[in-house]
């Protein structure tokens, strides 16, 4: 049975900051962030806007009434989760309207869990082959006003819909894993920012990549030219770039390369624009080199996953006969329509906070749109339908 992406969808604010500003504020030469770290923008959330809202909304983007009546599953992957205890797949399964008998979760290991749960999909669907599954991977990334991680901040969701028989790609049978337990990124309950070791964290993306590669390689007895692209965790693209290059061969020829790189670049080309999205980071990659790409039928995309503490996975996807024909052509607008923020701007609205009373109450003075937080009653978030 043929198990994989039938659809993608993306969500993202529709604010965001040039990082050439924010150098400047922060009396850095722009070119470390635009050439040393390869970022152009960040996008920009706002108090009304939190994991649920940019989940719902990508998945709104992608789904037929009659995919919410079939989906019996949703699966969130986020380490930016607003509940101790009640998944934000819950809350998206409610504004979604999906079928009720349906499980809804909501999964972490930093950067890698919307990983696991394609994972999950894909079993779900060997044992249940009618099922349809919602993957999610939701995250605000916000490492605080002057923080060595601040240029890499951002935030965004991208939902994909898991079947038999996709329209999009394949699903291969071909993961290679590895953990290893590591203090790089982590942010404990108490702490609204994450603790980076910050190049110790890019050692161990590299570390990680090699390792797991080599080992898909044997285990898979395959070769870099089965593949015709690869996708990256992106934290910021000049990580990715990093790794690419690890992989590539120094004796590989000059033409070949290029075509490489060339698709390598399609794939930056949103979190270029989006900021690190942290486990829907090589998820945005792999939309990217979708809908700016030029692949065909058939073509092998090799996909590298990495989260931070750390686990780091390798698998593959072949995509479908006309997968173009599911995908959007007209994103880019997506990206100009948005609020170009100032540096005061964003320094107020990324890091406001949400006041709450002694009674759990908040009025998020909001501007009332669909899949947007509306206030907080007693504790409990309440969002516009
Ligand atoms: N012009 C051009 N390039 C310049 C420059 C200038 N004026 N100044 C510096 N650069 C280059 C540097 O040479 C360097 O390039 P190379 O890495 O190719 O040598 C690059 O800009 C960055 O410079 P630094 O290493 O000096 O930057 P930094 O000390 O500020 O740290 C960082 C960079 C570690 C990535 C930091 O932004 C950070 O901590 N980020 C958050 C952690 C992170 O993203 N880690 C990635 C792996 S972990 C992961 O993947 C999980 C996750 O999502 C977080």
């Amino acid at each position: 049975m043929n198990i994989g992406i039938d659809k993608i969808g993306f969500s993202m604010p529709n604010r965001y900051l040039d990082i050439k500003d924010l150098a400047v504020a922060r009396g850095i030469d722009p070119d470390k962030f635009t050439k040393g770290l390869l970022q152009s923008e960040m996008c920009v959330t706002s108090k009304e806007e939190d994991i649920v809202t940019l989940g719902a909304r990508a998945a709104e983007e992608i789904l037929t009434k009659e995919d919410k009546e079939k989906i019996d599953m949703i699966v969130l992957g986020t380490e930016t989760g607003i509940d101790q205890s009640k998944a934000a797949a819950v809350f998206i399964h409610g504004l979604l309207k999906i079928n009720p008998y349906a499980r809804s979760v909501e999964i972490k290991e930093a950067c890698y869990g919307a990983t696991a749960a394609l994972e999950f999909a894909r079993n779900h669907i060997l044992s249940k082959p009618n099922s349809y599954v919602l993957v999610i991977a939701s995250d605000i990334a916000k490492y605080g006003i002057g923080a060595g991680g601040e240029s890499t901040q951002g935030a965004g969701s991208v939902a994909m819909l898991i079947k038999k028989d996709p329209r999009l790609s394949i699903l291969n049978i071909d993961n290679t894993y590895l953990t290893q337990d590591a203090m790089d990124f982590f942010r404990p309950n108490y702490s609204p920012y994450p603790f980076v070791e910050g190049k110790f964290s890019t050692e161990l993306y590299l570390n990680c990549l090699e390792l797991t590669w080599k080992r898909f390689l044997k285990e898979n007895n395959k070769k870099i030219q089965d593949f015709s692209a690869f996708c990256f965790h992106i934290p910021y693209p000049k990580m990715a770039l990093k790794g690419f290059k690890k992989i590539l061969p120094e004796t590989m020829d000059e033409k070949e390369k290029e075509n490489y790189i060339n698709n390598f670049e399609k794939s930056i080309f949103y979190s270029k624009k989006v900021g690190n999205i942290y486990t829907g980071s090589l998820f945005l990659g792999l939309l990217s080199l979708l809908e700016n790409g030029n692949l065909k039928a058939g073509d092998n995309i090799c996909l590298y996953s990495y989260g931070s503490g750390a686990v780091s996975e390798i698998f593959s996807m072949t995509l479908v006969e006309n997968y173009k024909k599911v995908l959007r052509k007209d994103r880019i607008n997506d990206f100009n329509n948005r609020t170009r923020l100032n540096v005061k701007e964003y320094e107020k609205i990324f890091f406001e906070k949400i006041k709450i009373d002694n009674e759990g109450n908040a009025n998020i003075e909001g501007n009332g749109e669909k899949f947007t937080l509306k206030e907080i009653s007693s504790h409990k978030r309440i969002y516009n339908q």
